[in-house]
């Protein structure tokens, strides 16, 4: 299993925390937010790593990152020109994931969750994670039967039919690398990693694992300032424990 960090973009809503660095270097309480997403992989087991910049401040991530010996894993870079879509970063990775299998985690995407079980377990198809959220417009949206098998999932939905949103940590088999390919850029001139989810939800080989521990997309003041907050407590509860 490969692994890709997918932290380019643009990060607008960040500004002017974000107008001279990178969003995925700001700090999380007592690391850069890119650290988060290698301990998720790391600890899912994924240690052979793809991390994908944008093309400013990407010496910055070689400085603070290096080849991933540090952190007992391998680190390789590509660089985003442009921010096309979630959906690119099979596109870009394509040599890098080469035959295998892949997860990619959004680099501004914060877990406190071992998932090594479910990706240790993951043979063919797609696995996503989905999280119920009181705001689902903003994110990817899965839809579940009564028997909580999924049955629809919808991107940015004006009229959300569930509150579980779809989370910024995805396996897929190799078949995704042309899957990607082959998307056509959504209204908004993104490639869809919910198109990508969808064609596999239309073979019948959409897995969707549903969890509740903390999960935040740090790419807004309050959400990075909570985050912030909910690290700084678990570290003090840390060191009262010695
Ligand atoms: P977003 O938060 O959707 O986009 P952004 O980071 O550019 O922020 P904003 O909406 O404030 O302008 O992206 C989620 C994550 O995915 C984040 O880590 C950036 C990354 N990303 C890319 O690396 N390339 C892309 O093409 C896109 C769309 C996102």
């Amino acid at each position: 299993m490969k692994g890709i960090i997918l932290a380019g973009g643009r990060a607008t809503r960040l500004r002017p925390l974000t107008t001279i660095t990178s969003k995925q270097l700001l700090p999380v309480y007592n690391k850069p937010m890119i650290y988060y997403p290698i301990e998720t992989l790391i600890k899912a087991g994924i240690t052979e790593i793809l991390i994908i910049i944008a093309p400013d401040y990407s010496g910055h991530f070689l400085n603070l990152l290096g080849d991933g010996r540090d952190f007992g894993a391998k680190f390789s870079y590509a660089v985003q020109k442009e921010p096309k879509g979630l959906a690119d970063a099979f596109i870009i990775g394509a040599d890098f994931i080469d035959n295998d299998n892949v997860t990619m985690i959004l680099g501004d995407n914060i877990f406190d969750q071992d998932f090594s079980q479910e990706i240790n377990n993951f043979k063919s198809g797609a696995m996503i994670f989905a999280r119920k959220v009181e705001d689902p417009k903003r994110f990817g949206v899965v839809e579940f039967d009564k028997n909580m098998k999924a049955v629809s999932i919808e991107e940015k939905p004006e009229s959300p039919r569930s509150n579980y949103a779809v989370v910024g940590l995805y396996t897929y088999d190799n078949r995704v690398v042309e899957i990607a390919k082959n998307l056509k850029p959504s209204d908004r001139g993104e490639i869809e990693i919910t198109d990508i989810n969808r064609i596999y939800l239309e073979k019948g080989e959409l897995q969707v694992n549903i969890f509740d521990t903390l999960w935040e997309d740090a790419g807004t003041f309050d959400s990075l300032l909570h985050v912030s907050n909910v690290m700084a407590q678990k570290e003090k509860a840390k060191q009262v424990q010695g």
